[in-house]
């Protein structure tokens, strides 16, 4: 790598706008305390049109790693000298690695949220009928991740109906043997096993981002996430409501998305049940983050 520093830990940060609410130092911190690895996590916030620039500069100056956030994953996609398959999928980079002053982006988002449904909460997906509600670059991160599980049917349902059928369009052969249909969230109807939110709409505090009946029986999980005891997000204390049978906050896929970065840069992979816990507890409740 270009310009290590003998001696010095290796240095990785997250990159976004903004990024002082990210919890990825804590995270790291406590993976690399955890595995022995010795390490330097921190926040490297860009301006808004200064992605390619602090990017540059953070690995032109030994930089081992970065975390992409909000709002540059396409732009680290087009910028970064390869890409693994996922994110190319995606369209999106969060995770960068530096081998020789070249760079590769990843997308652990996918392999985190699925990581938390399927092993931490136990959900199954195969066979399911699955709800995603929010067609941005949230769900677009996720969406081929899912199929991969063998879903019986997958609905995206969003605001602008139009944006929910390029995504399906854009699968290609990713959809086959799965009922794909788009629709507008009032006309998402009910009978889904699984509702994923993947809007927006909850950093505002807006929970009913669906119909209640398209909640009522399901697993509800929410793409964003709150810590603190007892605190929930918008969307989950609204399903809840609606009668959803459970509701999931997207922190455990926050941490695993994490752990799949740490395994890229270091080769092994922590355990993520005690940060989650332990961010869970943190005492002072953070305010929803979509990620980071
Ligand atoms: P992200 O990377 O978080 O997905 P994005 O690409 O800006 O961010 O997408 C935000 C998603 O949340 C979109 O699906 C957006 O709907 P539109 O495509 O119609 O804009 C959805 N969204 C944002 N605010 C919303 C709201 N108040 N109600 C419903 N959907 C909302």
């Amino acid at each position: 790598m270009s310009a290590r520093r003998p001696g010095h830990p290796d240095r990785y940060a997250v990159i976004g706008h903004p990024v002082a609410h990210s919890l990825s130092p804590d995270i790291h911190a406590m993976f690399a305390k955890q595995t022995g690895q010795h390490l330097e996590y921190v926040k490297l916030p860009a301006a808004i049109d200064g992605f390619v620039e602090t990017a540059s500069e953070f690995f032109a100056s030994g930089g081992s790693g970065l975390n992409v956030t909000v709002p540059f994953k396409q732009e680290a996609a087009a910028w970064v000298d390869a890409l693994d398959r996922a994110a190319h999928e995606a369209g999106a980079v969060n995770t960068v690695t530096n081998e020789s002053g070249r760079t590769k982006g990843f997308n652990t988002d996918g392999v985190g949220l699925v990581r938390d449904l399927t092993v931490n909460h136990a959900i199954a997906i195969a066979d399911a009928r699955v709800l995603i509600v929010g067609a941005g670059g949230a769900a677009q991160g996720v969406v081929r991740p899912l199929l991969a599980l063998g879903p019986r049917a997958l609905t995206v349902a969003n605001r602008t109906v139009s944006k929910a059928a390029a995504l399906l369009a854009s699968l290609g052969s990713a959809g086959q043997g799965v009922e794909l249909s788009a629709c507008a969230p009032e006309a998402a109807g009910g009978g889904f096993d699984v509702v994923i939110n993947a809007t927006s709409a909850g950093l505002d505090g807006q929970g009913r981002v669906v119909p209640g009946n398209s909640v009522a029986g399901a697993l509800c999980y929410d793409m964003v996430y709150r810590t603190g005891p007892g605190s929930r997000t918008a969307f989950c204390e609204w399903a809840l409501l609606a009668g959803a049978q459970d509701a999931f906050d997207g922190l455990g896929m926050l941490v695993e998305q994490a752990a799949e970065a740490f395994l890229i840069w270091r080769g092994v992979r922590p355990q993520t049940a005690p940060v989650i816990d332990a961010l869970r507890r943190a005492a002072s409740p953070a305010s929803a983050a979509e990620d980071g």
